[in-house]
């Protein structure tokens, strides 16, 4: 087994901080793919994660722990250190906020009300440097902390500048680069001012592995690489020459990690919620989502689907709920605060549309509550899951595995995993409100067995490639 040292970059951490009434500084283990991906490497390999302070209370654990030795006792990941950045608050609004939410997510997810935005003006130029200070910042931490021949795991369309940086210094790196995220065609990446689509791709091109979570996402990357560097791609093996050298592309199709969750659903606080909800919505059947208050997941649209059931099929009026939960996101961008906004004034429509004394439709909250979520996954009848276009989205892998009676699926095809669940799922265009309305339907109608059946074959898909495999493949992929 490859032993050589690993350093890992990502915005955001494995852990976020918060200060206590004293003064004493705790810590929260974040959710998501990459930590528990890490936790077996971790164990047995030297390990550095480099990320941003994101809050007060992180910069305060990062001027404790400049050279990344933040007391994190009880951490599940070995002796992994953990190095927190303090990044310029200034420089930091620039890349974060600026240009990786509002411009690079906007360009990958297509959200652009195209004619008013985008719009690349000189604001925007002062907004790449911050971008690049930033990306430096991460390069520099990483190259302080490195060994010879580390395996470096940069993640995300924040980080893209880094790879080349790293390469630029020290060629005896072997660096991987992941995206989370859908990549933008080539019709839709043009919109970038030229010379920073060009950068964001050479600057990838730094590393020696990409990785996607779907074909999807790197066939557009290469043909991005075709269009703008004009460089020769071998499709058959899914490389790039450039600079030299040959760059590999792979897809890596992130799976649910079934048995912590499991153990975590299990607890007593997932069982309160579960009765506490269950007294709330009686006997009636439930159609559940759970996203970030995030455009790209198109809430507003699902919410409009479940008021054409409604309308469309009163016989479902008083027999259903709908439990949509949102984690407030981004509230930086004033496009997030908006969509909440939103968001939430057709919620309140649609309960005064149709609510009676004994029967609230639909029970939305935004509000972060990680184990209220896994209770809703566990009662769902119907999982509600229709993005614009989403990277993969875990919870339509997520949910099925926890369900209690077996769920069904209703699933845009925008969505990563569509392309693993697309077979047992209900597939929607998630434009169109009266299909998305039909699907529900058919979902909420579906006979028992088969539910269970297809929930089964869900299950068996979504947990081929469990978050320590899927982060293994990306490390061979270095050797
Ligand atoms: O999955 C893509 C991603 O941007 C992650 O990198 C990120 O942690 C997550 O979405 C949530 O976004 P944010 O960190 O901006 O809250």
């Amino acid at each position: 087994m490859d032993k050589a040292q690993l350093l890992v970059a990502s915005n955001r951490g494995p852990v976020s901080f918060s200060i206590g009434e004293d003064g004493s500084l705790d810590y929260r283990r974040g959710g998501g793919g990459l930590v528990s991906g890490l936790s077996s490497v971790a164990e047995t390999t030297d390990t550095l994660w480099v990320c941003a302070a994101l809050t007060e209370a992180d910069r305060t654990a990062a001027a404790r722990a400049p050279e990344g030795r933040l007391d994190l006792a009880g951490f599940d990941l070995g002796s992994m250190r953990v190095r927190m950045l303090d990044i310029p608050p200034d420089t930091f609004t620039d890349a974060y906020t600026r240009v990786a939410n509002s411009t690079l997510w906007f360009v990958h997810h297509m959200l652009y009300d195209t004619p008013n935005k985008p719009r690349f003006d000189a604001a925007f130029r002062t907004q790449w440097e911050g971008f690049r200070s930033y990306n430096a910042a991460f390069a520099e931490a990483l190259l302080t902390g490195s060994a010879d021949n580390a395996r470096v795991a940069v993640q995300d369309y924040h980080l893209a500048l880094v790879p080349r940086m790293l390469r630029q210094r020290r060629p005896d790196l072997r660096i991987a680069h992941f995206s989370h995220t859908p990549w933008a065609p080539p019709e839709y990446f043009g919109m970038l001012p030229g010379e920073v689509g060009r950068e964001l791709l050479e600057g990838m091109l730094g590393a020696d592995h990409l990785g996607f979570l779907s074909r999807r996402w790197a066939d557009a990357f290469l043909r991005c690489c075709e269009t703008f560097l004009r460089v020769d791609v071998d499709w058959s093996r899914r490389t790039v020459e450039f600079g030299g050298r040959v760059v590999h592309v792979g897809v890596h199709a992130l799976g649910a990690d079934a048995d912590s969750l499991r153990r975590r659903a299990a607890a007593a606080d997932v069982e309160e919620w579960r009765t506490a909800l269950r007294e709330r919505v009686g006997d009636t059947r439930l159609i559940v989502r759970v996203d970030r208050t995030e455009l790209s997941k198109n809430i507003v649209r699902g919410m409009e689907a479940y008021r054409e059931l409604l309308r469309e099929h009163p016989e479902w009026q008083g027999r259903v709920t709908h439990l949509a939960f949102a984690y407030p996101s981004r509230g930086d961008v004033p496009e997030y605060r908006e969509y909440t906004e939103q968001v939430q004034r057709v919620a309140k429509e649609i309960n005064q549309e149709f609510a009676t004394a004994d029967w609230s439709p639909l029970i939305m909250e935004v509000t972060d509550d990680f184990p209220r979520s896994l209770a809703a996954y566990r009662m769902a009848d119907v999982l509600l899951i229709n993005p614009i276009r989403d990277g993969m989205n875990l919870v339509a892998k997520e949910a099925p595995a926890l369900s209690d009676d077996g769920c069904a699926l209703v699933l845009s095809t925008e969505a990563g995993a569509a392309d693993e669940l697309g077979t047992d799922s209900i597939l929607v265009n998630p434009y169109d409100v009266t299909q998305t309305a039909a699907a529900l339907r058919k979902a909420l109608e579906m006979p028992e067995d088969e539910r269970r059946e297809r929930c089964e074959r869900l299950v068996e898909s979504a947990t081929a490639l469990p978050p320590k495999r899927w982060f293994a493949e990306q490390l061979s992929a270095l050797k």
